[in-house]
């Protein structure tokens, strides 16, 4: 077992990108595009080590409207996420 501590992110946002077969699911109401919206911001604006961004499957809730997100160390949780949500989610990621 290795010790990752000095690889420990300020911030962590997941992001679920779950695909389903006939059945409503984050991928299908923008979970992908958030997901690169996000990366691109951390990746542009040097958060990269400090805030990480990574995709999920289910994350729990059933979406027809807009993908969910978790932030942590706060353990915030946003469901329905829409493209005109993305700057809050900005907010809650900066460090
Ligand atoms: S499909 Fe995204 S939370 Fe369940």
């Amino acid at each position: 077992m290795k010790n990752l501590e000095y690889q420990k992110p300020l911030k962590h946002v997941i992001v679920c990108v779950n695909e389903r077969e006939n059945e409503d699911c984050c991928l299908d109401v923008g979970g992908m595009e958030l997901f690169t919206y996000l990366k691109t911001f951390v990746r542009n604006n040097g958060l990269s080590g400090r805030v990480w961004v990574t995709r999920s499957k289910c994350l729990g809730f059933y979406n027809s409207m807009g993908s969910t997100v978790v932030i942590y160390p706060e353990g915030k949780w946003f469901t329905e996420v829409k493209e005109e949500d993305y700057k809050k989610i900005l907010e809650e990621i900066k460090i």
